[in-house]
């Protein structure tokens, strides 16, 4: 049938990447150079996280990170891959990484970009083999190139991504990003080791009746979160919540919903982390039509203060983000 011929000459990653890049006739090349130097290290941690209970690399690795939480072995091991795959790629001049307390500098003095990424995301989830992703974004350094990297290169608002994206090694393996025209996903194919195009130009439902959020902690959730999680309920909406915002978000993106991560007593600034998490989502998020804010105001266009700085999110369908926003702004 069609859809198995479609497969069978299906568009590879790399093909999709040099097709884009003719695209752009002024193109250097060192972005797409960039996006396959992640693909490369995406398809070692997917291999490293199919095997985790049987190379002994599950569990706990026994420090605890900036964040305060305990790492596990395939945080770090991811971590390494990533940052290793970056810094042979030689595009890359600085990286921000969830599992790194300071900025790692690559001594790379021709390296345009700068990369904040969460190198596994949903890390309780490993070991109970539940999908966990990665997450990343791709900045231009602003200061010149060879010059010292700067506060300024780090602390971008979201808006001067050049690229953002994701991995959900879920159920198949999938690598979703955008370079701002639009989202596209890939799905990976193991037997021959090429991520190949499923996904064209992904829209989320401009509405949707699934919620994504802990409830564990509502308690300490304001009036008016509680308000607009009782109008889901009376509506018959669906709870979904899978503990790995990748998951959660790939699902609502796909079928419509929303996730929310508010400020909680246990997170007064909200759990997730501005740099490497809230900000590429949020970039995808809009390039999809979708929305994301941190409750008043745009994801996007936060400017950061320090590498490490947590946000509340509301990401999802764009009615859904826009009804929250109208119930949690009675708050203030
Ligand atoms: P990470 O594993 O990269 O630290 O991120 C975990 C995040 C996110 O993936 C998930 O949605 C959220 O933490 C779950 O937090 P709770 O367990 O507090 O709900
Ligand atoms: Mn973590
Ligand atoms: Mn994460
Ligand atoms: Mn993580």
């Amino acid at each position: 049938n069609d859809s198995s011929l479609a497969y069978s000459v299906g568009v590879t990653l790399d093909r999709f990447i040099k097709k884009k890049q003719d695209d752009f006739p002024f193109a250097s090349g060192e972005l797409s150079q960039l996006l396959r130097d992640i693909a490369l290290a995406t398809k070692i941690v997917n291999r490293e996280t199919n095997r985790a209970g049987l190379a002994n690399i599950g569990g706990a690795f026994g420090q605890t990170n900036v964040q305060g939480e305990e790492q596990q072995k395939l945080d770090v091991i991811a971590n390494i891959r990533f940052t290793r795959a970056l810094t042979k790629g030689g595009e890359v001049c600085a990286v921000v990484s969830e599992e790194d307390d300071e900025v790692i500098d690559l001594q790379n003095s021709s390296g345009k970009y700068v990369v904040a990424i969460d190198p596994l995301d949903g890390s309780s989830n490993i070991d109970v083999n539940i999908s966990i992703g990665t997450i990343f974004s791709i900045y231009r350094r602003v200061t010149p190139v060879g010059s010292p990297i700067q506060l300024e290169d780090i602390m971008q608002p979201g808006s001067k991504q050049v690229a953002a994206g994701y991995v959900l090694y879920g159920s198949s393996t999938m690598l979703v990003y955008t370079t701002g025209c639009g989202v596209n996903g890939f799905t990976y194919e193991q037997s021959l080791g090429e991520f190949f195009l499923s996904h064209p130009e992904m829209k989320a439902p401009e509405d949707g009746k699934i919620f994504s959020v802990n409830e564990g902690a509502s308690k300490t959730f304001s009036k008016g979160l509680n308000a607009y999680l009782d109008t889901c309920k009376s509506r018959e909406y669906s709870a979904r919540y899978i503990g790995s915002l990748v998951a959660d978000f790939h699902r609502n993106l796909l079928k419509g919903g929303i996730y929310i991560y508010p400020e909680t007593a246990k997170n007064p600034e909200g759990k997730l982390r501005l740099l490497y998490e809230a900000n590429a989502l949020a970039f995808i998020a809009e390039q999809a039509g979708a929305a994301a804010t941190d409750g008043s105001q745009r994801i996007l266009d936060i400017q950061p203060t320090s590498l490490h700085q947590r946000t509340p999110l509301y990401i999802g369908s764009k009615k859904m983000v826009e009804e929250a926003m109208s119930f949690v702004g009675k708050d203030n």
